[in-house]
């Protein structure tokens, strides 16, 4: 047997789902990923369970309603008991970079509010040392030129040579996150330090958050392409 990448997906979200039990509330994760997870926890709704979910997007609500899941907002009022997210890399010790699919904000913010996150992920993405792709950072429009500029220079004193690029949509338009941000993506290379390239980044007037995520997940579950699943932390 011989997966590719989205039947790799596709198997470790059906693995996910396993995990989601009456009641629950469950923190929806975007990207393609996810979205296997959100359609096949619609069919376990369809079949009578009982739970509800809070999405990491406006695309993951819309794919999450038109797959009859009931959605909440995030208020703070009960931790959720589980949240389902992909990675673009998974690293060593559980840690990510995340935000290519532009939603690493609330994906950010509905993980820690979370008691169990779960990654879930094919085997491509699983990297010795984060970097190789693009570094998410989201940040205020007013004076994004400056903000980039100030991003650029912080990872260069980490002797990290990146020029951030401020991502824009097919048509050349600047691409816009949910909370109205701008995102820039900075193509760092090897990430020796993660907590030091975060720390950096926090300290910045103008960046909103990143898309390294360190001591966020609980656990990961990884798809292979030879059919088998390797699961990592606590599930
Ligand atoms: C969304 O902002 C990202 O953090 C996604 O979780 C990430 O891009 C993974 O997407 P895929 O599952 O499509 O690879």
């Amino acid at each position: 047997m011989t997966l590719n990448a989205d039947q790799q997906k596709r198997a470790v979200a059906a693995r996910a789902v396993q995990l989601v039990a009456p009641g629950m509330i469950v923190g929806l994760g975007t990207g393609s990923t996810a979205a296997h997870f959100v359609r096949l926890l619609g069919e376990r709704v369809r079949g009578g369970l009982d739970v509800t979910g809070i999405p990491t997007s406006e695309a993951t609500a819309t794919l999450a309603r038109d797959n009859g899941i009931a959605l909440a907002s995030l208020d703070g009022s009960r931790p959720l008991d589980l949240t389902v997210d992909g990675a673009d890399e998974l690293g060593p010790g559980l840690t990510m970079i995340k935000g290519g699919g532009g939603a690493l904000l609330r994906e950010k913010i509905i993980a820690q509010s979370s008691r169990r996150v779960i990654v879930i992920a094919d085997a491509g993405k699983q990297v010795d040392v984060l970097g190789a792709f693009p570094l998410a950072v989201e940040i205020v429009p007013f004076g994004a030129g400056s903000t980039m500029a100030h991003i650029g220079a912080a990872l260069a004193g980490l002797g990290i040579t990146a020029s951030p690029v401020l991502r824009t949509l097919d048509g050349g338009a600047t691409f816009i996150t949910d909370e109205g941000h701008h995102m820039v993506d900075c193509a760092c290379g090897a990430i020796a330090d993660p907590p030091a390239v975060a720390g950096v980044l926090a300290a910045i007037a103008g960046v909103v958050e990143h898309g390294l995520f360190i001591g966020i997940a609980t656990g990961a579950i990884v798809g292979h392409g030879d059919g088998s699943i390797v699961e990592l932390g606590h599930i």
